[in-house]
């Protein structure tokens, strides 16, 4: 093909596809070679991020090679490794090559997995895949789903659903009901919703960071006495500060008899029921009336693999069915594999592809060990805390996650709040091994979450090891430098 042809369709010769596509796959490779020995974070100054955005629209093309070392230089480089296996922040995302090619086939085949009738193959998978994740949820023959881009997408569909299901079209005086410890991606989606703040009634966690039960009794009680209508109950399959798993058989009950919608936001931990502690902390879990999850997370896909599960799955299309003269043509009797109908996309990748591979390459057993090697770290991780003698753990090991917070041997409690909070930070400098804060109970801790099953036990051992001496010199520093210095550090 002339440069001149190539240039005017917006393609590259045979060769320079296969030199382009065969340098990616060596990147990659090369990257997985490399990722342990990296830094877990490289960051680049504010100047000279901004400089990178300055540049101007090109109106003329460059060479490949030249636009992917840039990419290479200028967004690898100063990218977080989320998938590092000393990477304990947040949630880690550790992925698989196989997904990773799955999602590559998606693009470059740009399967339509709208509409059955333009790809029912891909419609099939879906639905086989969303069948498969319902199978190990324990969710009945009548449950269905749908691929969305992540656990906060899933966590609004469901409580779309939930409103359509419950109120009938009317928000007025409906409320629903979490503990404090719900990721905001409920709260975002109760608001975009269009719910005001005060109709999610977020109660005060107990001891175990749980939605406490008598506490939402009497609060549905006292919202029926006041003329309000209650509609639904948030819970959390493993929450994202502690792993902490609301008591779902319970709220269960509680729902059947008071005639609620249970939707539980599994994004982090539902997958965890594919191991044997994840089945007894997970326990009811098939009992709920929807479910986000996140496949991005603890089923080890590229990012943006969320679904959503929901018990009667003739609820999707009532909540998200529209309409539409153009696409008259393309209905099918099967309404459920029109996947346009499941949720607010109309145009969607075939998300499904990923997980589906992978399931098929990989197995559900090896899938389920590499969700163990998350309970084995974080139990690891713990003891070698306690080992350490100086750090206190605030909640031990549960879903791969655990918290904890530095010990002075002074015992001042300030003062650990201070080392606590810079910690971060000063891991962040180091690049070895990275974990984040959080705030319990208005406290500073540390926290690991250990889901990648990349980790191996002397990476455990070299970031607590690492963590001991860093905070040991936040010590030393903190306590020599004046009253005022400290204010200063502990601001930043
Ligand atoms: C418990 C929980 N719910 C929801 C979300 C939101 O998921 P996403 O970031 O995929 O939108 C997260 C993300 O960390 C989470 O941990």
């Amino acid at each position: 093909m002339s440069e001149e042809k190539q240039r005017k369709t917006l393609e590259l010769s045979r060769e320079e596809m296969r030199d382009f596509g065969y340098r990616v796959i060596d990147m990659l490779l090369d990257y997985y070679d490399e990722r342990a020995d990296k830094p877990v974070a490289e960051t680049l100054d504010y100047e000279a991020l901004n400089a990178i955005l300055r540049e101007p629209l090109p109106r003329e093309g460059m060479p490949w090679r030249d636009a992917m070392a840039q990419f290479e230089r200028q967004v690898v480089n100063t990218s977080n490794r989320v998938d590092h296996p000393r990477f304990f922040a947040y949630i880690p995302l550790a992925n698989n090559f196989v997904s990773v090619m799955a999602d590559s086939l998606a693009a470059g085949y740009n399967i339509f997995n709208a509409v059955w009738l333009q790809g029912p193959g891909a419609a099939q998978i879906e639905r086989l895949t969303v069948d498969w994740l319902r199978q190990i949820f324990g969710l009945p023959a009548e449950a269905g789903g749908t691929f969305v881009s992540g656990g906060s997408v899933a966590n609004l569909t469901a409580l779309a659903v939930a409103r359509e299901a419950h109120l009938s079209g009317e928000k007025r005086d409906a409320v629903a009901y979490c503990s404090d410890q719900i990721h905001f991606a409920v709260s975002r989606g109760m608001r975009v919703l269009g719910f005001a703040p005060e109709q999610l009634r977020k109660l005060p966690s107990d001891d175990e960071f749980r939605l406490p039960l008598a506490p939402l009794r009497e609060a549905i009680a006292a919202d029926r006495a006041a003329g309000k209508r209650p509609f639904c109950v948030i819970a959390s399959a493993g929450t994202t500060n502690t792993g902490a798993v609301d008591k779902l058989s319970a709220l269960a009950d509680l729902c059947a008899a008071e005639d609620l919608w249970l939707h539980v936001d599994g994004a982090y931990g539902a997958p965890a029921i594919l191991t044997e502690g994840g089945k007894s902390a997970l326990k009811g879990l098939g009992r709920v009336d929807s479910l986000a999850l996140d496949a991005h997370k603890w089923l080890f896909q590229p990012i943006e693999c969320g679904v959503v599960l929901v018990r009667d799955r003739r609820w999707l299309p009532r909540a998200f069915k529209e309409t539409s003269e153009v696409l008259k043509d393309m209905q099918s009797d099967g309404e459920e594999l029109n996947f346009m109908y499941q949720g607010i996309q109309l145009t969607r990748q075939f998300r499904a592809l990923k997980l589906w591979l992978s399931f098929k390459v990989f197995g559900l057993d090896a899938i389920s060990e590499a969700i163990a090697a998350g309970f084995q770290n974080a139990e690891l991780a713990e003891r070698l805390l306690r080992e350490a003698g100086c750090w206190e753990i605030v909640t031990p090991a549960q879903m791969a996650i655990l918290t904890f917070r530095y010990q002075p041997s002074t015992g001042d409690e300030a003062l650990a709040d201070r080392v606590t909070h810079d910690l971060v930070g000063r891991l962040l400098d180091d690049g070895y091994a990275f974990a984040s804060g959080t705030q319990l109970r208005g406290k500073p801790v540390m926290r690991m979450c250990c889901n990648n099953p990349r980790t191996t036990p002397a990476d455990l051992r070299g970031t607590i090891l690492l963590m001991g001496r860093l905070a040991a010199e936040l010590e030393a520093t903190l306590r020599d430098a004046p009253a005022s210095d400290q204010d200063a550090r502990v601001k930043t």
